[in-house]
């Protein structure tokens, strides 16, 4: 096919952010559809998801791989995209990939054969949840919570952004594995969620209450394994109320990603008197093991066990100001942009 006249549109880095993203931060750029090489596929993207680790990628902190650099494309932390040509033995138009590290902030680009990991037909799931639930974060709450919290029955488990894409997964593979839940977030709605829907045992809405205090309360024996997805003063309450032995998987530090200014926890002293381990891990080193983890999580969403929420906000023009959402606790669930329809 000739695209000569065919554009799309991508969001590009053009300064790093100081403190909360800015539009102004990104330029919104039309490019030609590039034509595809033999082994190649051009694919349209349907959704791609918005994380807090696009903050991350914006600024220019030693990190876990490469900033974005000035002037390219957004790296999206997962993509899912329709293919529209195909030079590819085995794969037609119309199926549906996942874009992997390849799909970005941006309406159309190319794969290579290599990458191509196709979205299983007819499964009976709504497709946002292979972006979602079934993509990235769904694993992040499954090997986090069980590998490096080593739950067993009857221990306490506190989550922080508990009503969050991971936070309100690693709720309930808690209450799965038979654990006593408290889980914090930041709205009365969203603990009400929690409660009521996803049968966490206490909530604590940390905007209105005081966190130690209400984890004292909730907690009385003591914490054994605290979910970290926010760092911060969260993470001094509950090293606080650790119990000995106590686990902290450390997922995420999002109250710090626009500032890295604040100093490390007043508590840390708990890790060496309550003996603790504390580890922080990626889910993309997991990525050999994702095939048992799916399945587990497939089998708990078919048996109800597992909920899920996904926040979608329409249209590539409005990824700058939706990603935001993260940090104010606008969004309602996994946060993704719809660049186009399914088809
Ligand atoms: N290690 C990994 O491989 C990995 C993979 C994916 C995600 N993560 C991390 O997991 C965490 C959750 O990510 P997610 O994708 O599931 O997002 P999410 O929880 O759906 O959204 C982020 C939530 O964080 C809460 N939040 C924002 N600023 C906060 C602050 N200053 N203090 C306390 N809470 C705050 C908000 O909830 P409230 O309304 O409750 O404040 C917001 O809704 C992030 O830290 C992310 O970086 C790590």
């Amino acid at each position: 096919m000739d695209n000569t006249n065919r554009s799309f549109k991508s969001w590009r880095l053009k300064q790093r952010p100081s403190g909360e993203i800015e539009t102004t931060d990104l330029e919104l750029v039309d490019d030609i559809i590039p034509e595809i090489n033999d082994n190649e596929v051009l694919v349209r993207t349907i959704y791609f998801s918005l994380d807090p680790t696009n903050r991350i990628w914006m600024s220019d902190v030693d990190q876990y791989m490469e900033p974005v650099e000035i002037g390219d494309i957004m790296r999206a932390g997962g993509s899912l995209a329709v293919v529209e040509e195909s030079k590819v033995e085995g794969v037609s138009i119309g199926e549906i990939v996942q874009g992997g590290m390849h799909g970005g902030w941006q309406e159309y680009f190319v794969m290579p054969a290599s990458d191509i990991i196709k979205i299983p037909k007819d499964t009976g799931l709504p497709l946002t949840a292979f972006i979602s639930v079934l993509g990235f974060t769904g694993p992040t709450a499954y090997f986090g919570f069980l590998d490096i919290g080593k739950p067993k029955e009857g221990e306490t488990v506190v989550v922080s952004a508990a009503a969050g894409a991971v936070g309100s997964i690693v709720c309930q593979i808690a209450k799965i594995k038979g654990c006593k839940v408290v889980g914090i977030a930041g709205s009365d709605e969203k603990c009400k969620w929690l409660k009521d829907d996803l049968g966490v045992d206490h909530v604590i809405n940390y905007k209105k209450e005081n966190i130690l205090e209400s984890l004292k309360k909730s907690c009385p024996d003591g914490i054994d394994i605290y979910f970290d997805n926010v760092g911060g003063e969260t993470l001094d309450a509950a090293l606080t109320l650790m119990n000995k032995f106590g686990r902290i998987p450390v997922c995420g530090l999002i109250s710090m990603y626009n500032d890295w200014s604040s100093t490390g926890p007043k508590m840390y002293r708990n890790i060496l008197m309550k003996t603790l381990t504390v580890t922080g891990f990626l889910v993309s080193d997991y990525a050999e093991q994702f095939g048992e983890c799916l399945e587990s999580l497939g089998k708990w969403i078919a048996e109800g066990k597992i909920k899920y929420k996904v926040d979608v906000v329409d249209g590539i023009e409005n990824a700058p100001t939706a990603v935001n959402k993260l940090f104010s606790g606008e969004n309602n669930g996994k946060l993704i942009i719809q660049t186009s329809k399914e088809p």
